[in-house]
């Protein structure tokens, strides 16, 4: 599909059907894969050839969920994981190992944070975190000998701070390590990081790719661009042959286009099993089918209640990179001319006791740890996620104690607007 345009690869790329096959994607919920010979079977095992055995490793309906998403993003080859969290965890563990160090940048949903900061470092790979604001210099200051990735988020959840893709691949790639970039927020409908220069890039599919709260799930696209032998001393996970799969290189078999994917497949799928199921990849393509058109709309609403509510006395600041005086402004701009997503933040006046007025007057926006969903969702921090935290600690961490994030879903924005409006009058 790649001669075709964005929208039409959301609604057809992945799947192309032969003459009498289904028109829609078929869910294949078997478990195993039937083989007349111990020799065709041990060519899929020696990844001689390709096809499938295990759905612990690879399933069909997953493989043309991944293929859309690849096609999307302008990558290579994609894979799905069962979660958001697992598709990070694949894309750091899968170039990483004890003894190694990230770079990543400090703005980042709390879970990948924690992953990052305090799961991955047991496991003895060290991180330093780098504002996404900072400049050249002090990006390049961040690098030790042994960086090996560098990570950041497109939009960050839920600071919702817009990072500078093509400086920290620039930076990235000056010291022979791949961006890896988190697009969960834009979706590539808003932004393709590999356009500005990102090796990898992870999706929580959970989030706007799914659309509709129905599936938790993750994906992995590899632009194909990044050359791992050339920097082969660095990643002889990917460049020495594997004893665990037959000595096979990864990097030599497969190329730069196949090899991030197959190793992630063949070694982490193997061992961790964190695979997506095929139903739940056959409800992600349902919202990737229509995941242009929901965009927009998403976008579209998120900007309209952002700007409301800078009209509101109750409200303290407005936090949105489409709004006019945004710091990222100028940044969304430029990554994000067609809009970025539906998530907006806002601080009222009074605090925790505000919040939790307003929490409880809303009647369209329902009370949620969730974002990105087609009915509009919201959260208090204060008094949910971060609820053992003084408005001291909380304010030490950057997140006021009357910081809403609203989540604009598909609904009709002057009925988001005078949900909000009522709920503020009720203070
Ligand atoms: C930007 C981002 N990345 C990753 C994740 C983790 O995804 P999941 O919840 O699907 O594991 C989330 C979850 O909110 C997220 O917002």
């Amino acid at each position: 599909m790649s001669d075709y345009r964005l929208n039409t690869k959301c609604v057809q790329g992945g799947y192309t059907p032969g003459n009498g096959e289904p028109r829609q994607i078929p869910i294949v919920q078997s478990t195993t894969f039937k083989y007349n010979t111990s020799e065709d079977m041990g060519k899929l095992f020696d990844l001689e050839a390709s096809g499938y055995f295990y759905t612990r490793l690879q399933n069909p309906t997953n493989d043309y969920v991944a293929a859309k998403i690849a096609e999307l993003e302008g990558g290579s080859a994609a894979m799905l994981t069962s979660s958001g969290q697992a598709a990070n965890f694949f894309a750091l563990f899968n170039i990483c190992e004890n003894g190694d160090h990230i770079v990543a940048s400090s703005s980042i949903y709390g879970g990948t944070f924690n992953l990052i900061d305090v799961t991955m470092r047991k496991m003895g790979i060290d991180v330093t975190f780098v504002s996404p604001d900072a400049s050249e210099e002090e990006l390049n200051a961040a690098f030790k000998e042994n960086t090996k990735a560098m990570f950041g988020e497109t939009i960050a959840n839920p600071a919702l701070t817009v990072l500078d893709i093509e400086l920290f691949a620039k930076v990235a790639h000056a010291h022979g390590v791949p961006l890896i970039v988190d697009n969960t927020f834009p979706t590539p409908v808003h932004c393709r990081p590999i356009e500005w220069g990102a090796d990898i890039v992870t999706h929580s599919t959970t989030k706007y790719m799914d659309g509709h709260g129905a599936a938790v799930g993750g994906a992995i696209v590899d632009s194909g661009k990044f050359d791992w032998m050339a920097h082969a001393e660095k990643f002889p996970g990917l460049c020495t042959p594997d004893e665990s799969y037959h000595g096979i290189t990864y990097a030599e078999k497969f190329g730069k286009e196949g090899a991030f994917i197959t190793k992630a497949t063949a070694q982490l799928m193997r061992d961790f099993g964190s695979i997506q199921s095929p139903q739940n990849a056959f409800y992600l393509n349902l919202g990737l089918e229509s995941l242009h058109v929901r965009m927009a709309r998403h976008a579209e609403n998120g900007q309209a209640v952002a700007e409301f509510l800078t009209t509101c006395d109750q409200v303290e600041k407005v936090t949105y990179p489409g709004l006019v005086g945004d710091k990222y402004y100028d940044r969304a701009q430029k990554y994000l001319p067609d809009g970025g997503c539906g998530v907006v933040s806002f601080e009222l006046k009074g605090g925790r006791a505000a919040a939790e007025k307003f929490m409880k007057n809303l009647k369209l926006a329902a009370i949620e740890t969730h974002v990105a969903d087609a009915r509009t969702c919201c959260l208090n921090p204060a008094t949910s996620t971060h609820r053992q935290m003084s408005d001291e600690q909380l304010a030490a961490a950057g997140i006021p104690a009357g910081l809403i994030r609203l989540s604009c879903g598909l609904e009709d924005a002057r009925d988001l607007i005078d949900d909000v409006r009522q709920a503020l009058e009720a203070i």
